[in-house]
């Protein structure tokens, strides 16, 4: 009756039996009819309630959480200083932290109109599984500075809302443990990759091993970080995990932290990271052994700046996991990558944190697209292709996937919703973010996503995407 009365009040302003009158025909006024007396018929998923957020700012007001910048908001204000900044950090001036979602917005969608989009739906299929709109988790560290549930908690809510979670390899709860943490070992869980140097390559090779017999059905191989970017918050924070966390998945789960039921890790693990020259201070994040960022710390010790494409058919000799590069933003990068065995490809700048200066991912997608779904005679199958870095809206979904990418990848928001609502505000980020991506689809004529109409993107340039050249070797 819900909408009875607000039609009632606020549209027609009218006594409830004249509305039928000013009804077209009568099919319609049978339908209104009926609108009135059963209501409307549920032709769409209720939108998710919106979360509210009381901030500790001493208004006592709640806030309704309604979008990304909400959540980010409300994260600085319950987030420690050093957490918060570690999150939001963009490399040097930030330039490309603030091109990625100016670049999102210069792209303008051209809707089309009067297609019937009453039945849309966001859902896809990515590697085997079905989503229900495409977006992934992507892997964002250590998760439990956040909240005391961390990646439990966004794995719940992400298997909850039928996406899948990217985990990082710099998680705070182990592979094994969010694995476990989801009821019924629901959800579908990718696994984010580093490849470490030296005696740390075998910790690489048993994080690979691990993760399949986890249950974890994709390796996201970090290619863009032969050393961590110049993340200047970090330094003057001197960040490092705050005391009781620590890098899960090298060193164990001292309890209490991984009450999931993740499995204890062995020796080599340990032995990995402290042959590699820092032990457990470097896996605890201890600023204090570099004077600056323990993650930039990390690095150092662990990451190897040497990787080829050998790397991934080394990957291949391990697994039959598909393997996505991560940190694509070349065409010929992605070919290679393609050629070198690799199922896919994230176009990805790693959200802005490492090289500033990059182009931002959404300018470099369709040359990657166009190299890895079009790939040249005799060449390897085509891939799959996502993107991350600044896309926050279902308007941005939109866009990504009209340009030709598969699924797009969301990184801070989760983090900021996490901290603000552990798995009920993840919940409701997603579930929020699921509704936009279908409203964007209905308002754009997209009725399902092998329907985009051609033309429905403008590049900042002016012309329509769909109509401007691209080959493998440019834009
Ligand atoms: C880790 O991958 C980071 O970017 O901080």
């Amino acid at each position: 009756m819900r909408i009875v009365s607000k039609y009632y009040t606020c549209v027609f302003s009218l006594p409830l039996f004249l509305i039928p009158l000013f009804v077209g025909n009568s099919a319609e006024r049978q339908r209104w009819v009926a609108i009135m007396t059963q209501g409307e018929p549920p032709s769409r998923p209720p939108p998710p309630a919106p979360f509210s957020f009381t901030p500790p700012d001493g208004s006592g007001l709640p806030r309704l959480m309604l979008n990304a910048a909400d959540w980010q908001a409300a994260a600085e204000s319950v987030l420690p200083r050093s957490v918060y900044d570690y999150y939001a950090a963009g490399a040097d001036d930030r330039t490309t932290l603030a091109a990625n979602p100016a670049a999102l917005a210069a792209h303008r969608l051209r809707p089309r109109v009067l297609v019937p989009v009453g039945g849309t739906s966001p859902a896809t299929t990515l590697l085997g599984s079905s989503l229900a709109a495409p977006i992934v988790i992507a892997p964002t560290a250590m998760q439990r500075m956040a909240h005391p549930e961390g990646e439990a908690a966004v794995a719940r809510a992400a298997a909850a809302a039928g996406l899948p979670m990217t985990l990082s390899t710099m998680a705070t709860t182990s592979l094994e443990g969010v694995a476990a943490a989801v009821p019924g070992g629901g959800g579908v869980r990718w696994f984010q990759l580093y490849v470490f140097r030296g005696p740390a390559r075998a910790t690489t090779e048993a994080l690979v091993r691990r993760a399949e017999a986890a249950g974890y059905t994709a390796l996201v191989l970090t290619a863009d970080a032969p050393v961590y970017g110049n993340r200047e918050a970090d330094v003057r924070n001197g960040f490092s995990l705050p005391p009781g966390l620590r890098l899960a998945n090298f060193m164990g789960d001292a309890p209490p932290q991984d009450e999931e039921g993740g499995a204890e890790q062995g020796a080599d693990e340990e032995g990995g990271a402290a042959a590699a020259g820092g032990g457990g201070a470097i896996a605890d994040m201890d600023a204090s052994v570099a004077g600056g960022s323990g993650l930039a710390a990390f690095g150092d010790a662990m990451l190897d700046a040497d990787l080829s494409t050998d790397c991934i058919a080394w990957l291949r000799t391990l697994t039959s996991l598909p393997i996505l590069v991560k940190g694509v933003l070349r065409a010929d990068d992605a070919a290679a990558a393609m050629a070198a065995g690799a199922a896919g490809v994230v176009v990805s700048n790693h959200g802005a944190r490492q090289l500033d200066g990059a182009v931002t991912s959404v300018m470099a997608l369709r040359g990657v697209v166009e190299a890895v779904k079009r790939p040249p005679p005799g060449g390897p199958p085509p891939g799959v292709v996502l993107v991350d870095g600044g896309f926050r809206r279902g308007t941005d979904v939109l866009k990504a996937l009209a340009l030709g990418a598969d699924a797009v990848l969301l990184g801070r928001p989760v983090l900021w919703a996490l901290a603000v609502g552990g798995q009920a505000g993840v919940a409701a980020l997603l579930g929020s973010l699921i509704d936009e991506t279908r409203r964007a689809m209905m308002l754009a004529g997209v009725p399902s996503w092998d329907r985009i109409p051609p033309g429905l993107v403008v590049l900042p340039d002016g012309r329509i995407a769909d109509d401007a050249p691209v080959d493998a070797s440019g834009w």
